[in-house]
């Protein structure tokens, strides 16, 4: 008491010269940043394995878990946790902390757990912090106990960690004022041991023991409420303290669970304690890590009545190579206790119980254990739950038959073997009340359909080689729950042999595009879990992704575990983001809406044509062109000389008076810049008609025909002589303009006019335009195919 005393003294002391050095900090003690705290809504930050070398100073201010374990955190500071107020667990766990201030949590009101084990921690100040309910403080270097007396406050604490190097006779008194649920005592390294009575009465006591085996320290212990001791790093020496130490009769009559972890002791010792706790009234034994144990050839155990009701062994092997191993398996088979785990321990063989057993419970995961277990072994009859994970099963049915006579056995785990089903003509039998099945992990394929519990409910077939799912196979009308995880299906399976299932996980296969008619059958099923398979982003994929986004299905994972793998180029995108239209995959729809725009083209391209006379237009427009073209081409400067007119107009007496009202005034319009020869007009008395026209269009740029029906009749033979004569009718046409005022059905047009009907076929000539719109643009076009600078204008102007 006077040492704590002053311990206390020296760590107050210790905290003011502290104080001087670090003002600042002082100050901001004073203004601890103060936020509501609503718990309702914890923010864990996690540092964890972030090689720090101190508190990262953005720590989120709503934070109520943080997480700093495993860094090399030496040094902590009450800036660091300032802002904090809402922090409730703070797990400095493997760090490299020194020295401990309580005071540094001063603005953690709220904190709760805090965690510190496994630093370099040799001192802690005397400021208990009555919030805490979790303080985990072994695994340090304190040579003391950590904690003065007046740590008897902390009320709220139910859970105690602490390591200890000395222990004198007073240290935990202040203990007995908490009402501590469970005490971690960590005495790895105890140095000195002044013996005398550890008392406690924690209802979980663990206790690390000292590495020194010299000191008993279970010889002195008392523990009165305990219920569960855990006692690890047992020595062989202490093995005579713990068996001295174990209930028997009223003396620590509470304790009902013992665990000894980490334990050094032969197949004599481990007979000792089991014969031991066999006798006392402990329910539960657990022993983990006890190394490797020659079994002898006899020995004795005592199977009388017992308060025992479970053993479990794990990390212990059991070797049997000089001995026989039938005793030892006659030991287990025979316990007339409720459940029995042997793990870990080697096992190849365990024996049918030779009576009736009380076994409900028997695991015996990671062992050598073959298809000749329990072989015709009828007296398991109670045996609810059988785990034998990780052995070196290979046949299925023999499996089956295994548990024909269990009649009570419900759950079956055969994960993790070498498990097959080859021969297709014997039945399997399984139990008959056998609701979970687990029998993932193995080398089954499709054929394990013909081999399972007609009534199961929960079948694991994760991890196998199963392809399909095969439509003959009986009903398993219970099943509500299957796992075909990491197999190669290709397409989901349909429900019409498992009607009642509503859980289907069948991640990781082969799945590309899952039809959605699955759904069909599947009318029970609520979650599906499809993630992880390469699926092909097309149009069969929409109604699959419609199952999730009409809530017909929840898509377990959705959407972070769906994503697109074919074709390509989508590679990566999740499904929920792949959208194409009801209209591209709908082929019947597409090819109308295609034929649709295609005529409502065609259509608009008619009606424009109708409407506008866009082929006219570019039919003049390309005359014009032609013209231009030609005009360019040609030197008409040559015979310019010869020249007095622009055109010679040729027409029949019926179509004079469009000529003279419309086609004259049009092109002689302006200042007389064109020259028409016109036979009333210009042609020269004396000479014969024929010569006249002659003369006129010899005197003329170009020769404009006005065609008509009438004009074929009644004209064309004047001209058909100089035609032929002066072959103005040149290849190309040069030199020569017709215009057709009316149109001239072919049959009117007299056979011997050859070259008229040539003309009229290539349709080289003008066509009046009725519609006065279009007349601007036939003007333009004649007017362009006359122009030409005559010698005469020259002088005239
Ligand atoms: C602290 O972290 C360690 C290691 O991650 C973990 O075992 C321990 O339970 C944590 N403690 C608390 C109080 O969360
Ligand atoms: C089946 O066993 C494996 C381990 O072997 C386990 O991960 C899985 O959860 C078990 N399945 C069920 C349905 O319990």
């Amino acid at each position: 008491m006077v040492a704590n005393k002053e311990m206390c003294n020296m760590a107050k002391r210790i905290i003011l010269v502290t104080n001087i050095f670090f003002q600042y900090f002082v100050l901001t003690i004073t203004f601890c940043t103060h936020i509501q705290p609503s718990v309702e809504n914890g923010l864990t930050t996690n540092y964890s394995h972030r090689f720090l070398a101190s508190i990262p100073k953005n720590v989120p201010a709503q934070t109520t878990v943080l997480d700093l374990s495993y860094n090399s955190i030496s040094e902590i500071w009450i800036s660091d946790f300032r802002s904090l107020s809402k922090m409730q667990t703070l797990n400095l766990s493997h760090n490299l902390i020194r020295e401990l201030d309580f005071n540094i949590f001063q603005c953690n009101e709220t904190l709760e757990h805090l965690d510190l084990s496994h630093n370099h921690l040799q001192t802690a100040s005397c400021h208990p912090i009555t919030s805490l309910k979790h303080l985990d403080l072994s695994y340090n270097n304190f040579s003391d106990i950590p904690l003065c007396s007046e740590f008897g406050t902390m009320l709220n604490l139910k859970y105690l960690g602490l390591s200890v190097k000395k222990i004198q006779k007073s240290n935990f008194r202040f203990l007995a004022h908490l009402q501590l649920n469970t005490l971690v005592l960590d005495l790895e390294g105890l140095s000195e041991y002044g013996s005398g009575i550890l008392v406690f009465n924690t209802k979980n006591l663990h206790i690390i023991m000292p590495s020194n085996s010299d000191f008993h320290v279970l010889s002195d212990l008392e523990i009165n409420a305990t219920e569960s001791l855990d006692l690890s790093n047992i020595h062989e020496k202490h093995i005579i303290d713990l068996c001295t130490f174990l209930p028997n009769g009223n003396k620590n009559a509470s304790l009902l669970n013992l665990t000894l972890h980490n334990i050094q002791c032969d197949w004599k010792g481990l007979m000792y304690i089991l014969q031991t706790v066999w006798e006392s009234t402990i329910e539960h034994l657990v022993i983990s890590n006890g190394g490797q144990m020659d079994v002898p050839e006899t020995f004795k155990f005592n199977h009388t009545d017992t308060s025992l009701r479970s053993l479990t062994i794990k990390q212990t092997t059991f070797t049997t190579i000089y001995s026989e191993p039938t005793p030892m398996y006659r030991l287990f088979a025979n316990m007339n206790i409720t459940a029995l785990t042997i793990s870990d321990a080697g096992l190849i063989y365990m024996l049918c119980p030779s009576q009736y057993s009380h076994f409900k419970y028997l695991d015996f995961s990671n062992n050598s254990l073959t298809d000749a277990l329990f072989e015709s072994c009828n007296n398991l009859t109670l045996l609810q739950s059988l785990i034998l994970q990780r052995n070196k099963f290979k046949n299925l049915m023999g499996v089956s038959l295994m548990t024909s006579p269990m009649k009570a056995l419900k759950y079956l785990d055969m994960s993790k073997n070498l498990l097959q089903y080859k021969d297709n003509r014997n039945k399997c039998h399984w139990g008959e009340n056998l609701l979970k099945l687990n029998l993932s992990s193995n080398m089954l394929s499709e054929s394990v359909f013909r081999c399972l519990p007609l009534n199961i409910q929960i079948l694991d077939l994760h991890s196998n080689n199963i392809l399909t799912i095969p439509k003959d196979i009986m009903e398993l009308r219970a099943l509500e729950e299957i796992n075909l995880a990491s197999n190669k299906l290709a397409d989901l399976p349909g429900c019409l042999q498992f009607r009642s299932l509503r859980l289907l996980n069948i991640e990781m296969n082969s799945l590309t595009s899952p039809s959605s008619e699955f759904y069909h059958s599947c009318q029970s099923l609520k979650e599906l879990k499809a993630g992880h398979n390469p699926f092909k982003c097309s149009c069969e994929i929409r109604q699959f992704i419609n199952l999730q986004r009409k809530g017909l299905l929840k898509l377990v994972d959705w959407p972070g575990s769906y994503l697109c793998w074919y074709p390509e180029v989508l590679r990566g995108i999740r499904l929920e983001d792949f959208h194409v239209s009801d209209i591209i995959c709908n082929t019947t729809q597409l090819i109308t809406v295609i034929v649709i725009v295609v005529v409502a083209a065609v259509a608009l391209v008619f009606f424009l044509c109708f409407y506008f006379h866009i082929p006219w237009y570019l039919k003049m427009i390309w005359q014009w062109t032609q013209v231009k073209r030609r005009n360019w081409k040609s030197h008409p400067e040559d015979h310019l000389n010869t020249l007095q007119f622009h055109a010679f107009v040729s027409y029949s007496e019926h179509d004079s008076e469009w000529v003279k009202n419309v086609l004259i005034p049009n092109l002689e319009k302006e200042d007389g810049s064109i020259r028409i020869c016109q036979h009333e007009r210009n042609f020269v008395a004396g000479k014969s008609i024929v010569e006249n026209i002659i003369d006129c269009i010899e005197k003329s740029y170009k020769s404009i025909f006005v065609l008509s029906p009438n004009f074929v009749q009644s004209e064309w033979c004047h001209y058909e002589l100089y035609f032929a004569h002066h072959q103005l009718f040149s290849e190309d046409g040069y030199g020569l303009i017709l215009i057709l005022l009316e149109l001239i059905p072919t049959y009117v047009i007299p056979a011997r006019y050859h070259k008229l009907k040539a003309l009229m076929a290539k349709r080289t000539y003008l066509e009046w335009p009725k519609d006065k719109s279009k007349q601007g643009l036939f003007w333009a076009n004649l007017r362009a195919a006359i122009q030409i600078k005559l010698p005469k204008n020259e002088e005239i102007n």
